[in-house]
């Protein structure tokens, strides 16, 4: 069960996708998150618009390991600023996320929640010590925060990757043409994603795009995946299409809702035995014994 990811060991190849404030499903937040990531030895991928800060987390003391989410805010000492914290925290990668050159806002949150979000977003100890200096809370909040037009440009990475030692990973991807992009730009890493949904309507299944993406790019970086993954199947089906690890977001936060840190830890065991129990059914006693074999054959059938 246990995998590699950025040459670092973690104990099953199930992380967290970065979620928006968490104290909107607990008041313990991203430090409950952060506590079962660590019981789990997986990763956390910790959501820039976070309840409690890099700060927070990083005085937690725990051993697990923490990525940040950053985006290429308009004004980019933001950027630069948050990076150097994660550094300074020892947060041990940098993800970028390049699908949001605007919030895609659902008409369901602009007549019901948004001022709820607004407020709680004033509350995040993560941007608080920007807001009103640097960014701006308002009307188009975050994505008034983005560039002006497309969001992440290819000069973006280029300019983060000088700027940090840290592997630096893009989440949003789900095209082949721009995952090889980022490998010509070098990044450690890309999250095959695309926001669960949330920005685009009609944008492809992740995992309906995710082994031609592994095929063109799967030696040169490691890909993941997130969207979608709620069983243990839907894991073995990920990684025997190359993924190298999934990424889970709402059902995290279902579990931080329900019972708090203990609800974030029975999700990703029930995860974790759904996975072990699938990979003895279908003879895998290692995670790289799964491979695309176990996977439908009818397209070979049908070439026949
Ligand atoms: C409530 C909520 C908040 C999210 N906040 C962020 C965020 O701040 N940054 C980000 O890159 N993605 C964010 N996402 C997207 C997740 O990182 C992830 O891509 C998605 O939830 C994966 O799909 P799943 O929920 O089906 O597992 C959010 C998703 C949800 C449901």
């Amino acid at each position: 069960m246990v995998t590699d990811i950025l040459g670092q060991r973690i104990g099953m190849p199930i992380c967290i996708s970065p979620t928006a404030l968490h104290n909107l499903a607990h008041p313990e937040a991203e430090i409950a998150t952060c506590k079962a990531a660590a019981e789990m030895n997986t990763i956390l991928i910790m959501s820039a618009a976070s309840s409690k800060s890099i700060e927070d987390i990083a005085a937690l003391r725990q051993t697990s390991i923490k990525w940040q989410l950053v985006y290429t805010w308009r004004d980019r000492g933001v950027t630069k600023d948050m990076i150097r914290r994660a550094e300074k925290a020892g947060f041990k990668a940098i993800v970028l996320s390049v699908d949001l050159p605007v919030l895609g806002v659902k008409r369901r949150l602009l007549k019901d929640g948004r001022q709820t979000i607004l407020r709680t977003l004033q509350q995040s100890r993560n941007l608080y010590k920007y807001i009103g200096k640097d960014l701006q809370i308002g009307e188009g909040f975050p994505a008034e925060l983005m560039t002006s037009s497309a969001g992440s440009t290819w000069e973006d990475i280029t300019w983060i990757k000088t700027m940090t030692t840290l592997p630096v990973i893009l989440k949003g991807i789900v095209t082949v043409e721009d995952a090889v992009l980022a490998a010509e730009h070098n990044v450690q890493g890309i999250i095959v994603s695309n926001h669960g949904g949330r920005q685009l309507d009609g944008v492809p299944a992740t995992i309906d795009v995710l082994s031609d993406i592994v095929d063109a790019v799967g030696d040169k970086l490691e890909v993941y995946v997130d969207g979608g993954i709620r069983t243990g199947t839907d894991v073995l089906k990920a990684l025997a299409l190359g993924a190298r690890a999934v990424f889970i977001g709402r059902p995290v936060l279902y579990g931080l809702a329900c019972d708090g840190e203990e609800g974030v830890k029975s999700v990703l065991q029930i995860l974790r035995d759904e996975l072990r129990r699938a990979m003895a059914l279908t003879g895998c006693s290692r995670i790289s014994d799964i491979s695309r074999d176990l996977l439908s054959q009818r397209d070979r059938w049908s070439k026949l």
